[in-house]
């Protein structure tokens, strides 16, 4: 309802914007535009382009932005009822991909389709057995085959939601390796998105620093061990670099503050 008041007003306001330049082109062409009536044409016309700008900029983007997050968390919270080691989980893989993006240098384009892909990374799991979600100990083949389905069935469900990124194929290439041993393509190198490598690394370094139902955590040393390790060779080497410096910088302000 507010969608459709506020795109008529902008319609509006560019059909007022026409009628303007188009009473302009008259004025000067007819040699009417002098001194004062010239100035006060000039006037509304730079007013009005101010107007139609601020508010068809302020109206998409709050609107999109607003309806965008609700989304968001509505896709997140679904899965977050069936596993609740998940809630925190995307959260904080979220966080520390924006951490990485960031230190990376990317554009905050980028760093945002980051952020909403992470927070729902793994609404596939949605479609995994709880008690396999839920198992203490170690998964045998079949239900790790099972749980290995979760980055396909989240591309399905986020696929049919219109993001201005691409959620669902950074969701689906999530568990993919840069030497092409990933899943569910085993997709190599370049051929992985590079917001999928960011979202990898950070998903690799939470998911060790946080205990599981099936161990407690192994921390964040043995978390940079294995990035360091496999650098290169498992990760992308400049996301690793840049995960390091921002673990290395969190870990030292930690120190600080304590
Ligand atoms: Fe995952």
């Amino acid at each position: 309802m507010k969608e459709g008041k506020n795109t008529q007003l902008r319609d509006k306001l560019i059909q007022l914007r026409q009628r303007v330049a188009e009473l302009e082109r008259i004025v000067t062409e007819r040699k009417w535009a002098e001194g004062e009536l010239k100035e006060s044409f000039e006037e509304l016309r730079r007013s009005l382009e101010t107007t139609v700008h601020t508010v068809a900029s302020a109206v998409d983007f709050e609107e999109l932005r607003r309806s965008l997050e609700t989304t968001i968390h509505a896709v997140a919270s679904v899965v977050e009822m069936k596993d609740p080691h998940t809630a925190g989980h995307q959260r904080r893989v979220a966080q520390l991909s924006c951490g990485i993006a960031k230190e990376m240098g990317l554009s905050d384009e980028k760093i945002e389709g980051i952020r909403v892909a992470a927070m729902v990374h793994d609404v596939g799991k949605i479609n995994v057995p709880t008690e396999i979600l839920r198992k203490s100990g170690l998964l045998d083949r079949i239900e790790f085959d099972l749980v290995k389905m979760h980055p396909q069935s989240g591309y399905d469900i986020l696929k049919q939601i219109q993001f201005p990124w691409p959620v669902a194929e950074i969701v689906l290439q999530h568990h993919e390796r840069m030497n092409g041993s990933g899943y569910p393509q085993g997709l190599k190198g370049d051929d992985i998105l590079l917001e999928a490598r960011v979202l990898a690394v950070a998903d690799v370094v939470e998911a060790m620093s946080s205990d599981r139902p099936y161990r407690p955590a192994l921390g964040i040393d043995r978390a940079m061990k294995e990035i360091r390790k496999n650098k290169g060779k498992l990760y992308d080497p400049d996301v690793a670099a840049a995960c390091l410096r921002v673990c290395a910088k969190k870990s030292r302000s930690n120190k600080h503050v304590s």
